[in-house]
């Protein structure tokens, strides 16, 4: 059987992981293919996955990410199996370690059979910011290779009989909702800006406006984040402060008095604040712990 061992390790710890798990699944008899997520061009001639990242600030690198959410239609179709390498002390060999909202989000979304945390490597000479500085005061390697065998050895006997998992559609991706969001954030703004222009002067207008949008945009961004697939800040951020630019060019085009408060400062400043806001606050909420109530499997509990 074809068995696809994959990683993303901008350090090369998880590598280390991904490699093991690879050595001890070829001693067992399967044809196994180790090889970074970059270089992966589809999962679709296996007959199992595992793969896995190293967690910083709580989140798998965008290679990973991305590998799986491009395969989404394929891996729900396979026997899957996640893995995260991250901690720099002991604690993944002191039971299991919930998963961070996003990568609890991946796991249902693929319907992967178990997520796994190992312990992390940081080397001493690591080069680069912020790495660099951590390894001051965490360097160490705390891959347990001992445990990493065990787990590969269990997927291993698994592998012949395996279903693939149980997905969910997460109701928290659709485009819609992504959309729905800026257009509630904007219309809110828009009414506070039409009262504003008619009663107050324009520095006060644009003072007032630069605090309320990322006042609004700060309500609203929790709430899509908190929900399951949920999509990524960066792109969020993005999207959202596009579509506020170009509903306020559209509305200062048609509505008279609203042309001198959205130009200069009064256009750019709040679409900065937005970006901001909206940035920080997906980013805070997708390293969040997936929270205990949450309708989510999360395997290696089970
Ligand atoms: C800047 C930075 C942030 C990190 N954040 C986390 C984290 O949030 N959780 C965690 O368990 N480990 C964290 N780690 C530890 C790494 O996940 C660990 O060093 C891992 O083994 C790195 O894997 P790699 O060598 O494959 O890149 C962090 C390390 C660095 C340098």
């Amino acid at each position: 059987m074809r068995v696809l061992v994959t990683w993303a390790s901008p350090h090369g710890g998880t590598a280390g992981i991904g490699r093991m798990i690879g050595e001890e699944l070829t001693s067992r008899g399967f044809d196994v293919v180790a090889s970074r997520a970059k270089d992966v061009s589809s999962p679709a001639d296996f007959d199992a996955v595992i793969a896995g990242g190293a967690l910083y600030a709580n989140r798998w690198p965008a290679e990973l990410r991305r590998f799986l959410s491009r395969n989404v239609d394929i891996l729900r179709t396979l026997p899957v199996w996640l893995f995260s390498s991250g901690p720099l002390d002991d604690s993944a060999e002191n039971g299991a370690i919930r998963p961070p909202a996003q990568i609890a989000a991946l796991t249902d979304r693929i319907g992967a059979l178990d997520h796994v945390t190992f312990g992390g490597r940081l080397e001493p000479d690591v080069k680069g910011f912020p790495a660099a500085a951590m390894a001051r005061t965490h360097s160490g390697d705390w891959r347990n290779g001992e445990s990493i065998r065990e787990w590969a050895a269990d997927v291993a006997a698994a592998i012949p009989t395996a279903e693939p998992g149980v997905w969910h559609e997460q109701p928290g991706r659709s485009f819609v909702r992504w959309v729905e969001y800026p257009m509630v954030g904007w219309s809110v703004l828009l009414l506070l800006l039409l009262a504003l222009a008619a009663f107050a002067s324009t520095t006060v207008t644009v003072v007032l406006y630069s605090l309320a949008a990322p006042a609004v945009f700060l309500m609203l961004a929790p709430h899509y984040f908190k929900a399951p697939g949920s999509r990524e800040p960066l792109p969020t951020a993005i999207l959202w402060t596009a579509m506020v630019l170009v509903l306020n060019v559209v509305a200062s085009s048609l509505i008279d008095g609203l042309t001198t408060a959205l130009s200069g400062v009064g256009l750019w400043l709040p679409l900065l604040l937005i970006f901001v806001t909206t940035l920080v606050i997906g980013f805070i909420e997708s390293t969040l712990p997936w929270p205990k109530d949450a309708d989510v499997r999360v395997v290696s509990e089970a």
